[in-house]
């Protein structure tokens, strides 16, 4: 597998950064995430790159966050909910190892996503907004190679999960 490492992809909430930190811990692999990457390039959070630039220059951040992921290898990767979701993007996600999209039932990531926390792409949208968004970002998730259901599970049982199929597949040493 090209680079090896593992990308997690998903939408806000589905635990990305909790679960890709342990499950890095668990493999003795170094943490990244897309969001950090830009926050330290950047030296603005990422509610203030919104708020100030809009979205479409946080999207070419991600574009920029990209190119750095190419150096990577061996890493473990949380991405931000949208960062898979342009088009050709996860194309370019599976080049750099395996991608496993943490999926989740939407009622509760909205939940958990709502949870106080830094989300500008949620401020004052109404759930059917959310559920549009989600059904637009869907797809590109699907391109993942590997699928892990969340829904009703601790976080343990969620990075047991990733094992097993990441093991299942060969798809990464692990
Ligand atoms: C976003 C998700 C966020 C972050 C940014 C935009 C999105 O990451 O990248 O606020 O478009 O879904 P999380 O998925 O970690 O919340």
């Amino acid at each position: 597998m090209p680079r090896d490492n593992v990308i997690l992809v998903g939408f806000m909430g589905a635990g990305k950064s909790t679960c890709g930190r342990l499950l890095a811990r668990r493999l003795d692999r170094c943490f990244v995430e897309t969001d950090d990457m830009i926050v330290a390039r950047d030296g603005r959070s990422i509610p203030e790159i919104f708020r100030e630039d809009g979205e479409a220059k946080f999207r070419e951040f991600e574009a920029e966050a990209l190119e750095a992921l190419r150096l990577k290898s061996g890493d473990v990767i949380a991405t931000g909910g949208g960062f898979a979701c342009r088009e050709g993007r996860m194309e370019q996600l599976r080049e750099l190892g395996t991608v496993v999209w943490l999926a989740g039932d939407l009622r509760q990531l909205y939940e958990r996503a709502c949870r106080p926390g830094q989300r500008p792409m949620l401020d004052g949208r109404p759930f059917e907004a959310i559920e549009e968004l989600y059904r637009e970002r869907e797809p590109y998730y699907g391109k993942a190679h590997l699928m892990v259901d969340t829904v009703g599970q601790t976080t343990d049982q969620v990075i047991g999960r990733i094992l097993a199929s990441l093991r299942a597949s060969h798809a990464a040493r692990v």
